[in-house]
């Protein structure tokens, strides 16, 4: 019987340690939820890290034993690997260049040495575990080689390869001392997916500008292989959002929050904590709000969460300092006795916590420099099941392709949010209804299952379309 192997760099699991025990928990992430069915399936697996360094062989053999019976294999990765392979290569080269902040890329050796090995390391894992016949799906950016690697020794089996960030213009990626290996990686996959059009097509471009490869529309031939690059926008799991509000606990929370906020508009942001999130931008325009809408005051809140990110490595070290400023000064120059104009939160909150707030704010403001997709903008979108509420949107999130009844801004263009926040605030009923309404059937239909469904349909059909041009 074959099986489908799912790798990504995290398991949709995290573990923690307290003084040397170490507890699994399920993740809430968006992959997790929607790839569920699939690795919990029969024999089927998700192989990955689980997130932390574990040192001795005993804690590895057992938690891999526990991790077994949920059908998870975990990649043990060394202390040097973190920081070369996922703080190095992948976070201070990959991230930054893919995310059109090529300023913040280091181009090191020894970062991309170890990357390599890394993902020889997965391959390692992954060939204990494959068969011929078996579908291997592989997920984004830390994993860029693995598919070549793979299909260097097994050179039939189906691999899909899904890029969950942005692919830059071929101008920035071009910058990266080592994009031949890393395209002839990727090339390895029979199926190559992304978030937009315009994703895909910088992809095929790079190949066909840096390999000796042509293309046919999105078709590319790799050895008398035909390797396919295709849109597929990444949903979230809709109807867990839509009936949240039903939930005992947000129930609470909601009611809570009506009591805090009687007669207060919310403006609700929820990142992780990074500058791609164009957190800083977003907190200027609402001071420039603040500034030029004094009758705003003690009638408004921007309520931040931010969640800790890569805190290791410097660029998130310095943000995380400059959003500290500025709130603090946005504060200290807004505030009232009864009033802070922004409530900032630098941690996680539980999924009931996050479905109370967007149930409860009356804006969800989404305002990154550069997003691969951003589910947060869809995750509000799914709540509002009052068909009420504004979405501010920034036009570099892939969501804005399908969200386009969102109030759509530029996220460098401070003046353009200002504007958008107080259109927001004043849309009429009907006006919101209409375009709440339309963005929700766009989340509800192309939901997390069906994004999942298409692509295994089209991974199966490419490796027919290529079954039937060998038999030419
Ligand atoms: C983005 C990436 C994911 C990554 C996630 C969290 O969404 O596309 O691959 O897992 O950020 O980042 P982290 O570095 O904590 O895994």
């Amino acid at each position: 019987m074959s099986k489908t192997i799912i790798v990504s760099n995290r398991l949709p699991v995290r573990i923690t340690e307290k003084d040397g025990a170490y507890t699994l928990a399920q993740s809430e992430g968006g992959l997790a939820t929607g790839l569920g069915s699939i690795y919990r399936d029969g024999n089927n697996v998700w192989i990955g890290w689980p997130g932390l360094e574990v040192t001795s062989t005993e804690d590895q053999a057992r938690i891999r034993e526990e991790m077994a019976a949920m059908n998870l294999k975990p990649v043990y990765l060394t202390q040097d690997e973190i920081n070369n392979y996922y703080e190095g290569f992948s976070n201070e080269t990959l991230w930054p260049v893919f995310h059109y902040m090529a300023v913040y890329a280091r181009y090191e050796q020894s970062h991309w040495d170890c990357y390599y090995r890394v993902n020889e390391k997965f391959r390692d894992i992954i060939l204990e575990t494959a068969e011929p016949g078996d579908v291997i799906w592989i997920h984004d950016y830390q994993l860029l080689l693995l598919p070549g690697m793979i299909r260097a020794a097994m050179p039939d089996i189906s691999i899909g390869f899904f890029l969950h960030i942005p692919f830059p213009s071929f101008e920035l990626f071009r910058l990266i001392p080592w994009r031949a290996e890393l395209l002839e990686g990727m090339l390895g996959a029979d199926l190559l997916g992304f978030h937009t059009f315009d994703d895909s097509r910088h992809f095929i471009n790079a190949v066909t500008r840096l390999l000796p490869i042509n293309a046919s529309a999105n078709v590319l031939m790799v050895n008398d292989r035909a390797v396919i690059a295709e849109t597929f926008p990444m949903g979230i799991d809709y109807d867990r959002y839509a009936s949240m509000g039903n939930n005992h606990e947000v129930q609470e929370q909601l009611k809570q929050l009506k009591d805090n906020f009687q007669g207060i508009d919310m403006i609700l942001t929820i990142d992780r904590l990074d500058y791609s999130k164009g957190i800083l931008q977003r907190l200027e325009a609402y001071e420039l709000f603040l500034q030029l809408h004094p009758e705003y005051a003690e009638k408004v809140v921007l309520y931040m969460i931010v969640v800790p990110s890569r805190d290791n490595v410097q660029q998130y070290k310095d943000l995380r300092d400059e959003i500290d400023k500025l709130v603090g000064g946005i504060n200290a120059r807004f505030r009232t006795i009864n009033w802070h104009p922004v409530h900032y939160f630098y941690r996680s909150f539980p999924i009931e916590t996050l479905s109370a707030l967007y149930n409860f704010a009356d804006i969800g403001l989404v305002t990154p420099m550069r997003d691969g997709m951003n589910l947060v903008s869809k995750e509000y979108v799914a709540s509002r099941t009052h068909n009420d509420g504004v979405l501010i949107l920034s036009e570099m999130a892939g969501a804005s392709r399908e969200l386009i009844d969102a109030l759509i801004v530029n996220p460098n263009n401070i003046g353009a949010i200002t504007r958008a926040i107080e259109e927001a605030l004043i849309m009429p009923k009907p006006e919101q209804y209409r375009r709440m309404k339309q963005m929700r059937q766009v989340v509800a239909k192309f939901n997390i299952a069906h994004w999942v469904k298409l692509f295994m349909d089209r991974l199966q059909e490419v490796k027919q379309i290529q079954q039937s041009m060998l038999a030419r």
